[in-house]
């Protein structure tokens, strides 16, 4: 090496890679107001449109009347599911396997459903209109109820369906049922059980909760007829998906639709499902020859589109006397609203439900989840989480809590006796997943220490003494959870939605200069992709990651790829991008090894450069390298540097967790504060830390919402009683926690640099942890379960139940 080649590590820090808090490039735009999101696009000629929704929750349309609309100055167009019949599209597939009604066919299933779309000069005369078309409705029974949609007298909801006995997964055995999912040993489960020591039971809500990103769903269509080519902006989490289906749906060939998502302001799986929205925006487009957009409100997104959770989890979980955990079962009534519209792999209905053993080396399970229609708005979304993985998370950590006060033990010891052991990795779970790696006792320990547990519980002993003796009316709960997750979806042979494979990809081009371009087939939503893919590429290929763009969301540019939700984009995009810079530096090695007139073999990889072995002052930069792809053509091997990866990852990864959450109640208000909440996450190889640390923010704040407030519910009639942002609650600054985040690595040994997932792991890990705080601080009066979400109200109901206002 020459005196002017700088020392190692400098080189290496220089490029920005694996490990750096890179601050995020996105940044600079969207600080500046300069992002450019679905509703800044302004398109030459442009219509708006916007539907006529159902004010009922079931009921029959008996006509309906828009000649006064029409008749309306500034209204192009008003659509009806009579409209779109002869086309064919007054129904769609949904990615469940069922069909659901674009606009109102007969009759309308939940309140806010679409019924007419008015498309007009701009959205203001959208909104008039819309309240001059009068339909006629005849009332009909409604059904929000799980458990009561399954009574044999239960009114019919989906006519289309009444005489089908079976369902895109398996047989139904009811007009009202949509499945059902069994996972494990049955038998050897209730063998188990009937025979236990010990066997807890309890039956655990999740409630019905929505992801309310900040920007609504919308899209803008423009069909150019000339040309035949449709365009399609939208705030689309999976674009490749979209134009695939788009091109299903209307016969439109698939090379002559092109699919944009620009910025996104968050998905958390909202903006992974079809919707009505963009269905009626493409028709208008084609019929009216210029440009539609629709964007959502508030209330149309927190009433229409996709839901999450609502699983009501039956468990019982067995134990020796000293706490050995030795079965679990678990039966799920899932309530999937009107169409079964649930954002899951095909082969798995209830998602990875069946991750629900946990960090628990658990000998035998039985799993059984049955799918459900009811009045309610239809979707089933893995809000920040991977399919339904915080179901199963919350299930196991509340099933462990009631365990722990059936055997009088405490709730850490329990965790810390059942823990699957470093050594049993990879471990067979027995409701079928293989862990691929972990270390969970090392992380417990790690996070009691962090937050001086025993002295917690003194502390915590104490207050109870002083809350008999009337000093106080506060007591102290210390919320435990540990999590594992399963994220990266998925190997092909298990995932696909809608027959295609879950593969990823990313297609690299170097230029001559020696800065890059990087395109791939996911879709950032505010996590940082532009930031973290250019990191594992500096490290990979040895060009700073300042000089490498990174490109997603046009499906005209982007190789094919499955999109980002359930963290997949680290596990199956990010390995992608490492193994595509793999092949630039195979490439790169052969023309250094060419430029310096040795063997390949006797070239090697040091930061940036190749260099010769033995002989390090003799090099080639990446950017000598990139210059010479392009003008020293070496014989027999073809010009440029270019690589492109489809990677089917061979497992899923599991990132795990343990939080910790200290809570305060005060007994007579029932409001709460948060006075400690630990978070530690171990996502394998960690690409950029602050990015990681912005992402548990994020995450937890979800999940302190989620358990402590936010809810979709219903009243009788299925009215939504939480439509606005007055009702629903999405914690501001004011109410957010203080987080500290910590981590252990463990990295995952199949994905090519290590890395596991992160982005949802903190919306899992923590719904459990502030919610076994509420439970803790009155377990020593009693409480066993309190359904979630814990707003104040409840929180007081629990201590008056208990006895304790006096
Ligand atoms: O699929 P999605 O992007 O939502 O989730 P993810 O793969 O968990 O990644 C979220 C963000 O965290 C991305 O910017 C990742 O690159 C970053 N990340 C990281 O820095 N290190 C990891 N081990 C995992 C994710």
């Amino acid at each position: 090496m020459n005196d002017m080649t700088p020392p190692k590590a400098e080189r290496a820090a220089a490029l920005k890679g694996l490990g750096s808090a890179r601050k995020r490039v996105e940044d600079a735009r969207f600080t500046q107001g300069k992002g450019n999101y679905v509703d800044d696009l302004k398109l030459p000629g442009m219509l708006f449109g916007d539907f006529v929704r159902s004010p009922y929750a079931h009921a029959r349309i008996k006509s309906i009347n828009a000649d006064k609309a029409k008749a309306m100055p500034g209204v192009v167009a008003v659509l009806t599911a009579a409209d779109l019949a002869p086309l064919k599209l007054h129904w769609m597939p949904t990615l469940a396997g069922d069909v659901q009604m674009v606009l109102a066919d007969g009759k309308v299933l939940f309140q806010g459903q679409e019924v007419a779309f008015v498309v007009a000069q701009d959205r203001y005369i959208a909104a008039d209109a819309i309240e001059l078309i009068e339909v006629d409705y005849e009332e009909l029974p409604v059904v929000v109820d799980p458990f009561k949609a399954q009574a044999p007298d239960a009114p019919v909801l989906r006519e289309d369906l009444e005489c089908k006995t079976e369902g895109a997964h398996g047989p139904r055995r009811h007009h009202n049922h949509i499945f059902t999912w069994e996972q494990g040993d049955k038998e050897a489960t209730e063998a188990v059980l009937g025979s236990a020591d010990v066997v807890a039971e309890e039956m655990v809500y999740y409630h019905r909760t929505h992801p309310c990103p900040l920007e609504t769903c919308g899209c803008v269509a423009s069909m150019d007829a000339v040309n035949g080519k449709l365009t399609v902006h939208g705030t689309f989490q999976a674009p490749h998906a979209v134009r695939t289906v788009a091109s299903l749906i209307s016969g439109i060939a698939e090379h002559n639709i092109r699919i944009i998502s620009p910025d996104i302001g968050g998905g958390f799986g909202n903006k992974v499902g079809v919707y009505p929205g963009y269905i009626c925006a493409i028709v208008a487009s084609i019929v009216t020859g210029v440009p539609v957009k629709w964007v959502e409100d508030r209330m149309d997104n927190l009433m229409a589109t996709a839901f999450a959770r609502d699983y009501w989890m039956q468990g019982r979980i067995s134990a020796t006397r000293d706490g050995k955990i030795t079965g679990l079962w678990c039966h799920v009534t899932a309530d999937h609203g009107a169409f079964d519209a649930c954002a899951d792999p095909t082969k798995f209905p209830a998602g990875f439900f069946n991750i629900c053993t946990g960090s628990y080396d658990i000998p035998v399970a039985y799993l059984a989840v049955d799918g459900v229609y009811t009045n309610k708005a239809p979707g089933g979304v893995a809000y920040r989480c991977s399919f339904r993985v915080t179901e199963a998370a919350y299930f196991i950590e509340r099933m462990i809590e009631v365990l722990a006060i059936k055997l009088g033990m405490d709730a850490a010891e329990l965790r810390t006796k059942n823990f699957i052991r470093k050594d049993q990795f990879p471990y067979h779970s027995a409701l079928g997943w293989e862990y691929d790696s972990g270390d969970y006792h090392t992380a417990w320990d790690k996070a009691l220490n962090a937050v001086g547990y025993d002295s917690l519980r003194k502390e915590q002993a104490q207050r109870l003494d002083d809350f008999k003796a009337g000093r106080t009316r506060k007591l102290i709960g210390i919320g435990l959870a540990h999590f594992t997750e399963i994220v990266g979806a998925g190997p092909v042979k298990n995932c696909d939605i809608l027959g295609l494979g879950m593969f990823d990809s990313c297609e690299i081009r170097i230029h001559p200069t020696g800065s890059a371009i990087a395109r791939l087939g996911t879709i950032s939503q505010g996590q940082g992709h532009a930031t973290t893919f250019a990191q594992i590429l500096a490290s990979e290929i040895g060009i700073p990651a300042d000089d490498i763009t990174i490109e997603e969301g046009d499906t005209d540019t982007a190789p094919y790829g499955l999109g980002t939700y359930g963290s997949r984009s680290t596990p199956v995009a990010g390995a992608a991008t490492a193994m595509a810079g793999r092949k630039i530096r195979a490439k790169a090695q052969m023309i250094a090894a060419y430029l310096l007139e040795v063997h390949d073999d006797d070239v090697e990889w040091d930061v940036d450069r190749f260099a010769v072995k033995g002989a390090p002052e003799r090099f080639k930069t990446m950017k000598e390298l990139a210059f010479a792809a392009y003008n020293q053509a070496i014989p027999g091997l073809e010009p440029g540097l270019e690589a492109v990866s489809y990677y089917d990852p061979p497992n899923m990864t599991y990132p795990f967790g343990a939080y910790i959450c200290v809570m305060e109640v005060d007994v007579d208000t029932g409001e709460h504060e948060i006075r400690q909440f630990y978070a530690l996450d171990d996502c394998g190889t960690r690409i950029n830390p602050m990015i990681i640390e912005g992402q548990v923010h994020g995450g937890a704040t979800e999940g302190y919402a989620i358990a402590m407030g936010q809810e979709i519910a219903y009243d009788e009639i299925g009215n939504v009683k939480n439509a606005t942002l007055m009702d629903f609650f999405l914690p501001t600054a004011w109410e957010t926690p203080h987080y500290t985040t910590d981590h252990t690595v463990t990295p995952s040994p199949h994905h090519p640099i290590g890395a596991k997932g992160v982005g949802e792991s903190p919306n899992v890990g923590s719904v459990p942890a502030f919610s076994n705080a509420v439970h803790d601080a009155f377990r020593p009066f009693g409480l066993v379960h309190s359904h979630m979400p814990h707003d104040h109200w409840r929180i007081w109901r629990i201590a008056r139940d208990l006895g304790l206002h006096g």
